[in-house]
């Protein structure tokens, strides 16, 4: 075919080292100064944006992460309500939709037949109209959709989606400030996001550097069975993405909580052979998230921390600790993915794998 791996040796790797130039391609001409610019998402965006009430978020696997992590975002910048759902039950409920709600699909290829057929069956059931966020353009979901939003990510080849995901997290950034627009977000705010989105690209290179020093996290993970990933807030579905990605690639059994549902079940299974996985921005949940770790270290857990640079935590006996350059904290889950996709890329090579063709999954699903 017309990709190649370059100096790469697997397509998965090439596509993680990608993201600081598809990003950067995701926002180019979409920004204005202080805010974003609603035209650049069609003619017709601002007035349907501007009708929107609600949002139904449809999407499946890595794509159904990015929607759990726009909620977080769209609740808390655009003060609208949002449902997320997987395609494959949502098609089978009996939604209700509340007037003025929009439906918007998320995928990558376009064509997966669980969230194609989300979106004929929601065309019939009364909704606001249809965004699809995605990186196909003239695949059957762009073109079936009201509006589209291009993730501009180029071809992915790998099936562990990595670039796809992180130019969806930034689209959905986008239109969160489009939606924050036209609701009124205070501006200060806006413009402090489109200036933190504008420096993205360059904290992502920065994180890239990281690698070699996952490379050699990654050796304690190569003889485990067992996983668990742990986030609070936006970084759950960080944590699910993380979990995902070592999943789909190394076989290694991954689970992926929020901290502070830890003492409900999960903190059974810790002890000495069950790396816990944790990301941890300086954000307004660390100090929860920090007694969150402490539980697991009292029971002997081997602790994998990727941090803030400035939140105060170090290695220690049975921890250990990354660090992160500072980042704004809307903005986090995007750069707090990167070191989880390279995790799982070193610990599949460990393992050897066949880290671009992973068995019984494939890159596109287009039947049920
Ligand atoms: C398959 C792929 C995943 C992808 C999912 C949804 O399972 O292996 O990487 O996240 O389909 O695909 P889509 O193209 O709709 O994003």
């Amino acid at each position: 075919g017309s990709a190649s791996k370059g100096d790469y040796r697997h397509f998965m790797l090439k596509e993680i080292h990608e993201q600081p130039k598809v990003i950067a391609e995701a926002l180019e001409g979409r920004l204005g100064d202080r805010s974003v610019l609603v035209e650049s998402f069609g003619p017709d965006a601002e007035a349907l944006l501007s009708k929107a009430s609600q949002i139904h978020l449809v999407a499946c696997g890595t794509s159904y992460h990015a929607g759990m992590v726009a909620r977080y975002w769209l609740e808390r910048y655009a003060g609208i309500p949002v449902q997320v759902e997987v395609a494959s039950e949502y098609r089978y409920r009996r939604v209700v939709v509340p007037e003025n709600t929009l439906f918007v699909t998320l995928s990558q290829s376009g064509e997966t037949a669980d969230t194609l057929a989300a979106l004929r069956f929601a065309k019939q059931g009364g909704y606001l109209g249809s965004l699809a966020i995605c990186n196909v353009p003239g695949s059957s979901l762009a073109r079936e959709s009201d509006l589209t939003l291009m993730t501009r990510a180029g071809p992915e080849i790998g099936v562990a989606s990595t670039k796809a995901f992180t130019t969806q997290l930034t689209a959905l950034m986008l239109l969160t400030l489009a939606l924050g627009r036209v609701r009124g977000q205070d501006s200060e705010e806006q413009a402090r996001l489109v200036s933190a989105l504008r420096g993205l690209p360059a904290q992502v290179e920065r994180v890239l550097e990281l690698d070699p020093q996952i490379e050699i996290l990654s050796q304690a993970f190569a003889e485990k069975h067992h996983a668990l990933f742990l986030g609070r807030g936006a970084h759950f579905p960080v944590a699910l993405e993380g979990a995902l990605k070592l999943k789909e690639i190394s076989y290694i059994h991954a689970e992926a909580y929020p901290a502070g549902e830890l003492k409900h079940g999960p903190l059974a299974l810790v002890d000495s052979e069950m790396p816990v996985i944790s990301v941890a921005p300086n954000d307004e949940l660390l100090e929860k998230l920090k007694s969150n770790l402490q539980e697991v270290r009292a029971r002997g857990g081997e602790l994998f921390v990727f941090a803030d640079e400035n939140v105060g935590l170090a290695d220690g006996d049975d921890t250990r600790v990354l660090h992160l350059p500072y980042i704004d904290e809307a903005l986090a889950p995007i750069l707090y993915t990167l070191p989880l996709q390279l995790l799982s890329y070193h610990v599949a090579v460990l393992k050897g794998t066949d880290v671009d063709q992973p068995r019984n999954l494939a890159k596109s699903v287009t039947v049920e």
